[in-house]
């Protein structure tokens, strides 16, 4: 992933063809996913929009610009804009690890890059992990490739549950990780995971009681949440203590993080918590 300053020719090129108050809105950075871009683009420019990113694609050696838009939904899906080209699906290598998805339709976080990182260190080999929200394999393709790990990931979207087939392949780990396409609230397994990530905002607490019945009786759980920043830093941690005790088990804070900043005053946390069977 990088987020790069303007480059001179870029703006050398557009200077030619933009009045001299409309270039100095042209953005600064983007960020770029494979060979596709994502620009913000400012509303002013909304009449250039598409010979400016025509030059950002050409100058940048990129196939695809997208307007960058917003994250929605159950699925979590971004809503582009495409500017230029056409063809949205790419393979984006970070950390050593190929991530092929649709750019346009699936959501892939340049904010979330430390916690995919984190994860290529956190689990042992031969631990069962179990990702309930595994979506291209954003976290767990980094436990199974570089912690040798054994991982089931849940993925219910169709269409997103494609590239996580084709990113155990791509990565070579189907010795080691499966993928299940379903509502992880219908997964079968009981009793089974050592590690569970729970890689999901707003609504994670309510799968909660799914986690513990796939949790072995003593496990860890990566439990991501949004916050509002004045309930921090009891909350996410103290509902997940008290719905974990509902259901039988104690639950104890190992470490805390803050991922991003999801809306004005509310952030995106993670929460690693090791639970035990009382
Ligand atoms: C926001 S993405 C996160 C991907 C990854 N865990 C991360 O943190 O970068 C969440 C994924 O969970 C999937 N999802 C949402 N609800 C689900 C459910 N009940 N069962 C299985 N997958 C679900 C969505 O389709 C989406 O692909």
């Amino acid at each position: 992933m990088r987020t790069q300053v303007i480059k001179p020719r870029i703006r050398e090129i557009l200077s030619r063809e933009l009045p001299p108050d409309l270039l100095a809105l042209l953005p600064k950075r983007w960020v770029k996913l494979g060979d596709i871009l994502l620009l913000p683009l400012r509303p002013e420019l909304e009449p250039y929009k598409y010979r400016i990113a025509e030059v950002y694609a050409k100058v940048l050696g990129v196939k695809t610009v997208l307007r960058k838009g917003h994250i929605y939904g159950e699925t979590r899906k971004p809503d582009y804009e495409i500017l230029y080209g056409n063809d949205t699906i790419t393979v984006h290598v970070e950390n050593g690890i190929k991530y092929k998805l649709d750019v346009a339709k699936i959501m892939f976080s340049p904010a979330n890059v430390k916690e995919r990182v984190r994860m290529a260190k956190v689990a042992k080999p031969n631990e069962l992990v179990v990702d309930m929200f595994a979506g291209i394999g954003h976290l767990s393709l980094p436990i199974a490739v570089y912690g040798k790990a054994r991982v089931i990931a849940i993925e219910k979207d169709p269409y997103t549950f494609k590239f996580l087939l084709e990113n155990i392949q791509l990565n070579k780990v189907q010795d080691r990780m499966s993928a299940y396409n379903m509502d992880n609230r219908d997964f079968p397994g009981e009793n089974i995971a050592d590690r569970i990530l729970m890689g999901y905002v707003v609504k994670t607490a309510e799968f909660i009681p799914k986690a513990l019945s796939i949790a072995k009786d003593e496990a860890i759980i990566h439990y991501h949440n949004t916050v509002p920043e004045k309930l921090m830093p009891e909350e996410p941690f103290a509902t997940f203590k008290k719905i974990a005790r509902e259901h039988g088990y104690e639950a104890e804070k190992i470490n805390e993080l803050r991922i991003k900043r999801y809306a004005p005053g509310v952030w995106h946390v993670v929460v690693d918590i090791k639970v035990f069977k009382k």
